[in-house]
């Protein structure tokens, strides 16, 4: 069995770049995109702290776009059945935090959420890939979670190539998603990789016009994806 990239690649803004007191019209803003990528930062696992499940209760009310919530937080094994609960579509815990990350995506599955694991900078992917096979969702973060607006890590790509690999020979069936940095300048390198879903926070709701920097980044990784499938391997 081969899996190749999902069709059309995915954009999801990370609404920690939009403006807080208006998540609802934040949200409508770009009601084109894939996922609403939702970090949830709880000032232990990262430096930084931001919102959590009742927000995600309120915006699960306020948009029809699929929540991916992003949990960097610290003891995922409790708190992310949560946010399945409310009904995000896919939740994403950390290796790093996580205790026991197999019975995680079985109970995150249970509660009918995609199950999404992380992987920061410097983790390598090869001690969890028996650990991915309960996974629907790679998240590979290229910066140091905690902050939008930071600059592209590009040797994550080497762990992006791995995992595109390991899905189009059948030893995983996930989605290949990155986080942190994505814009126009490093988009189509990470497509190029092997990535199905883009994070992107500044890129779209610092720009003018949200809505077309989403049309804008799907159209350039798109252009990217099919260089590589038509011009050779990755
Ligand atoms: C960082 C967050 C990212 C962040 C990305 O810890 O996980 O989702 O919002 O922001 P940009 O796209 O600005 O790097
Ligand atoms: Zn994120």
């Amino acid at each position: 069995m081969s899996a190749e990239p999902t069709p059309q690649p995915m954009i999801a803004p990370s609404i920690l770049s939009a403006d807080f007191a208006r998540l609802a019209d934040e949200a409508a803003g770009v009601a084109d995109a894939d996922w609403l990528h939702v970090d949830v930062m709880d000032a232990h696992f990262v430096p930084n702290l931001t919102i959590g499940l009742p927000v995600v209760q309120a915006l699960r009310k306020a948009t029809a776009i699929p929540l991916d919530c992003h949990l960097m937080i610290e003891d995922p094994d409790r708190w992310a059945i949560g946010y399945a609960e409310a009904g995000a579509y896919n939740v994403t815990v950390h290796v790093e935090a996580a205790k026991d990350p197999v019975a995680l995506a079985k109970n995150l599955r249970a509660a009918g959420a995609k199950a999404g694991l992380s992987v920061k900078p410097n983790t390598p992917l090869e001690p969890y890939v028996d650990v991915l096979k309960h996974y629907d969702t790679l998240l590979v973060m290229s910066v140091e979670p905690g902050f939008g607006g930071q600059g592209f890590i590009a040797h994550v790509l080497d762990k992006v190539r791995t995992a595109r690999r390991l899905v189009d020979t059948g030893h995983l069936t996930l989605l290949v998603e990155i986080d942190g940095g994505i814009n126009p300048d490093t988009i189509e390198a990470a497509a190029e990789a092997g990535v199905d879903c883009f994070v992107a926070g500044s890129a779209v709701f610092g720009a003018d016009d949200p809505a077309g920097a989403v049309s804008r980044l799907r159209d350039q990784a798109g252009r990217s994806r099919h260089r590589v499938s038509s011009g050779g391997g990755r």
